[in-house]
């Protein structure tokens, strides 16, 4: 297997590590379990510093080269939360906990970058600083923002950062990245619309229909992707909640949308958020009502850095060989809060390949363990090559 050998030594040690975080899930920032473990892996390693309680939940580990003359720092990131899902898999060692399970692969990451720290606490082959962070809330709970807050990148110094996700439906041990927008961002929307109730069928004339101009909006915003937006650019604008009315005979005096937004690119988000509001306000009262937007910023679009993801780059096709590293990856319309450390430092999210499999967030999802000892090839490469001891 194309993958540093003493890793692959360790990926047995890493699937049991997985297979009991995996019977343990816990959600967002309640990963208390799992932090402890990784907490007590990373002393037993011997990391020069393991600091716990990092943006609530999070943990962090310094890992120093045998040399550091080049005062370089990197950190290498993984997540730790599960789902709320009822697990179906089927495996041995599946969800103990009722409604919970790690259906996005969390636990391998987490698996990989622990034999990437005890690999690189071991061997020290580099010259420089490595930072193993272990974040919690991934699913939507902001936990990547939560530790940049925490002051991630500034107490350890980290000058570069990168991720990693498995991505089901890519061959096993292909990695995937590129330059730029790999991943969406991804708002929330809410429009309230108001109008003025009345009998539907005796007085429609007097009174101000929300579910007539609720429908206007939800056409017309569809018009933002075709024609504000570039048609070379990309954007999803989804209306998927639509609340009015109480009886067949009265007009509702309010309504209220909701929905999603995805784009790969800073300035259609402010352009489509802008025209979110302009579209709903004006045709609200050409009606005679109104309607109050509300756009809510979640997560940034997951934008690498030409530089790191370079590197990155690079260092997979160490990993794997060139024939199985894409590096013009096309992006995907879902998010990453690893988006969070990109805005604060530059850096790199890559995929590596699972092969065939259910999709992230099924409940028959199953993490392929054959990919654990390239994950955590990946990152000691990219320790030892980005800061050579020389
Ligand atoms: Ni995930």
């Amino acid at each position: 297997m194309p993958i540093v050998n003493r890793v692959a030594a360790l990926s047995d040690e890493m699937a049991a590590w997985r297979h009991d975080i995996h019977e343990n899930p816990e959600l967002l920032y309640d990963v208390h379990r799992t932090a402890g473990i990784v907490t007590e892996k990373l002393k037993e390693f011997g990391c020069d510093e393991v600091v716990p309680g990092i943006g609530r939940t999070g943990v962090v580990g310094v890992i120093r080269g045998r040399k550091n003359g080049s005062g370089k720092t990197i950190g290498l990131r993984a997540d730790m939360d599960a789902l709320p899902i009822e697990e179906t898999s089927g495996v041995p060692y599946a969800s103990k906990v009722p409604g919970k399970m790690h259906a996005c692969g969390h636990d391998g990451h987490t698996a990989m970058l622990l034999g990437a720290a005890k690999y690189l606490a071991e061997t020290r082959n580099f010259d420089g600083t490595a930072i193993v962070i272990f974040q919690p809330a991934e699913e939507g709970g902001g936990g990547g923002k939560a530790m940049v807050e925490d002051g991630l990148m500034t107490r350890w110094g980290i000058q570069e950062v990168y991720g990693l996700h498995n991505m089901p439906g890519l061959p096993e041990g292909h990695f995937a990245t590129t330059p730029g927008a790999l991943l969406a961002s991804s708002d929330s929307l809410e429009i309230f619309v108001q109008g003025k109730g009345g009998h539907a069928g005796a007085g429609p004339h007097r009174a101000v229909d929300t579910v007539l101009i609720g429908a206007q909006i939800v056409s017309a915003l569809q018009s933002i992707v075709s024609r504000n937006v570039d048609p070379l650019k990309s954007a999803v604008i989804s209306i998927t909640m639509f609340q009015a009315g109480t009886a067949f005979n009265i007009i509702p005096e309010t309504a209220r949308l909701a929905g999603t937004v995805r784009t790969l690119d800073p300035e259609i988000r402010d352009l489509v958020e802008r025209r979110i509001g302009e579209i709903a306000d004006s045709i609200a009262r050409a009606y005679g009502g109104s309607a109050e937007t509300k756009y809510t910023r979640m997560y940034p679009v997951t934008m690498n850095h030409a530089r790191e993801a370079g590197i990155a780059a690079e260092v997979a096709r160490d990993v794997v060989g060139v024939d199985r590293v894409n590096d013009r990856a096309i992006p995907l319309m879902g998010a990453e809060d690893f988006s969070f450390m990109l805005e604060a430092r530059p850096g790199a999210f890559v995929f590596l390949g699972m092969g065939d499999g259910n999709e992230c967030h099924h409940p028959g999802y199953v993490f392929n363990d054959n990919i654990l000892g390239h994950g955590a090839s990946y990152w000691v490469r990219l320790v030892e090559k980005s800061m050579p001891a020389g």
